[in-house]
C-alpha cells in the first residue's frame, strides 16, 4: 500500500509505524490495513464513474463495521451477498437504499430481512427467486426494486472457480435460448417487483477489458429486445466487479478511470445504435478497492533447508488466514521487513503451520539466506478474500485486522481467542 516504506535501518514502516512495534503491540499473524489508501481507492472509483453511475463495494472481499462507515462517508454503495453481510451493513449505519443483495440461493429469511429493511435492489439469480421475492414483497405490502442477473456467455480468463459468465455454472440466467428474456417477461408480470435493470458479473481478477465489453454489448442487446417486446426501457445496467489487482510485479492492472471510460463508452455507443436512452451504470469492485490496502505480517518460526532444492520457511499462520494460494494457485510476493540483509537470495517456499502439505502462503519466493526464527515477513495485497475467507482449521484463531491511519494503528476486527472457539462448542 502507499504508505509502506523502509526506514534508515531497513525496517519497514507503515504510515510511520515500525512493523516490529506493530508486531509487538498486535501480535502475529495480523492484517494491517491502510485506511487512507482504502478511502483514496473509494474516491478514485467514485470520481472515475462520476455522478451518472454508482459504485457498489463488494463486501465479500472484506467487510467490517469500520469498512461500512468509510464507504458511507466516501459515498459508495454496498453489495452484500448474505444475511450476515446485510446485518453488518445495517448495524454500521449503511442506508438501506444504498445496499444491493446478491446470492444464488438467498433464504426466505434473507429476502424478508432485505425487503423489510428497504434495500435499494435485490439481484434475482433464478426463476424460482423471481417468484419468491415477488411473493415476499407482496406479503409485506411492498414493491421491491430488482435486477435480473444474466450469464452472457463470456469466457473470462481467470481461474475456473472464480469465472462466472460462461453458461455451465450455478449463477444467473442465461441470455442464450431466450432464458433471460423469459425471466424479464415473468418479472414484469409480478406486482411485488419493480424491474429496474439487468446485471452481469463475468468473473474476478480480470485484466483484459474485452470480456467486459462483450458483456456490456450483450446486456444492451437484451435491453433492446425488452424495449421491442414490452415497449419499456429498463433504466439500469450493472456490470459487476472483477477488476484484477497486482499481486506480483508481473500483474498490470487497469486503473478505475480506464475501466470507467471503456465501459461507459461501449454502453453509450451500443445504446445510441439501438436508439435506447443510456441507462444508469453501476459496478461492484471488491478486490480492486480493498485488496492492495492490506498486508499480512507473520513471524518466522522454523527454517528447513533442502540442499539444491529450496528452503521451507514456516510462519505462524498459513491457509487459515490466506486460503488463496492453496485454493486458486494464487501468487503472492513476500519480503523480510524487520531488518535488511545482504545475504544471498535463496529459493524459498513460505508455508504455514497447518497439518497439510498444501498449506502454502507463497509458493516460490527469494528470501535472504539468513532468514531465521523471529524474523518478520510481510505478504502484500492480502486485503481481499483473505480475512473474509479465513477459517479455524486446526482451531486456528483468526487474526485481527488493524487499521493504520495518520501514524495510528487501531484494531477494527479483533483477534479470536480460545474463549471464542469454546463459546460455540456447547457440547
Ligand atoms: N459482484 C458479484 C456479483 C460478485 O460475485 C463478485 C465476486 C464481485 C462483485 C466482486 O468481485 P471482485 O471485484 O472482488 O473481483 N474468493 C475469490 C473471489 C471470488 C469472487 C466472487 N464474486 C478469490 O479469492 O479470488
Amino acid at each position: 500500500s502507499r504508505t509502506v516504506r523502509r526506514n534508515a535501518d531497513g525496517v519497514v514502516t507503515v504510515g510511520g509505524l515500525d512493523v516490529r512495534a506493530l508486531a509487538e503491540e498486535f501480535g502475529t499473524p495480523a492484517y494491517f490495513l491502510d485506511e487512507d489508501d482504502f478511502r483514496a481507492r473509494c474516491r478514485a472509483w467514485k470520481d472515475a464513474f462520476g455522478p451518472e453511475a454508482d459504485v457498489f463495494y463488494a463486501g465479500k472481499a472484506f467487510l467490517s463495521r469500520a469498512i461500512v462507515r468509510w464507504l458511507n462517508e466516501e459515498g459508495l454503495n454496498l453489495d452484500v451477498c448474505s444475511g450476515g453481510e446485510l446485518a453488518t451493513a445495517l448495524a454500521a449505519g449503511m442506508p438501506a437504499d444504498r445496499i444491493a443483495l446478491h446470492g444464488n440461493n438467498k433464504s426466505t429469511e434473507e429476502i424478508t430481512r432485505a425487503v423489510e429493511a428497504g434495500v435499494g435492489r435485490i439481484v434475482l439469480d433464478s426463476f424460482q427467486e423471481i417468484v419468491r421475492v415477488a411473493h415476499i414483497a407482496e406479503q409485506l405490502g411492498k414493491r421491491q426494486r430488482v435486477q435480473i442477473r444474466v450469464t452472457v456467455g463470456v469466457e473470462a480468463h481467470t481461474h475456473e472457480f472464480i469465472a462466472t459468465a460462461h453458461e455451465d455454472q450455478k449463477f444467473g440466467i442465461a441470455l442464450a435460448g431466450g432464458q433471460a428474456a423469459e425471466a424479464v417477461r415473468r418479472a414484469l408480470k409480478l406486482d411485488g417487483l419493480e424491474l429496474i435493470g439487468i446485471h452481469s458479473h463475468i468473473g474476478s481478477q480480470i485484466f483484459d477489458m474485452a470480456g467486459f465489453e462483450v458483456s456490456a454489448r450483450r446486456v444492451v442487446q437484451l435491453l433492446t429486445e425488452v424495449r421491442d417486446e414490452h415497449g419499456i426501457e429498463l433504466p439500469e445496467i450493472d456490470l459487476g466487479g472483477g477488476l484484477g489487482i497486482a499481486y506480483t510485479s508481473e500483474d498490470d492492472p487497469r486503473e478505475p478511470h480506464e475501466i470507467a471510460k471503456a465501459l461507459s463508452e461501449i454502453v453509450t455507443k451500443e445504446c445510441r445504435a439501438a436508439g435506447l436512452g443510456v441507462p444508469r451504470l453501476s459496478v461492484e469492485p471488491g478486490r480492486a478497492i480493498v485488496g492492495p490496502t492490506a498486508f499480512t505480517l507473520y513471524e518466522v518460526g522454523t527454517v528447513k533447508e533442502l540442499e539444491g532444492l529450496r528452503t521451507y520457511v514456516s510462519v505462524d499462520g498459513g491457509m487459515s488466514d490466506n486460503i488463496r494460494t492453496a485454493l486458486y494457485d494464487a501468487e503472492y510476493s513476500v519480503a523480510l521487513v524487520s531488518r535488511t540483509s545482504d545475504a544471498e537470495p535463496m529459493l524459498s517456499r513460505v508455508v504455514g503451520k497447518h497439518c497439510e502439505s498444501g498449506d502454502i502462503v507463497v509458493r516460490d519466493a527469494f528470501l535472504p539466506s539468513d532468514v531465521a526464527p523471529g524474523d518478520l515477513l510481510a505478504v502484500p495485497a492480502t486485503g481481499a478474500y483473505c480475512r473474509s475467507m479465513a477459517s479455524n482449521y486446526n482451531h486456528a484463531l483468526r487474526p485481527p485486522v488493524v487499521a493504520v491511519t495518520n501514524g495510528e494503528a487501531r484494531v477494527i476486527v479483533r483477534r479470536e481467542t480460545e474463549e471464542d472457539l469454546l463459546r460455540l462448542d456447547v457440547g
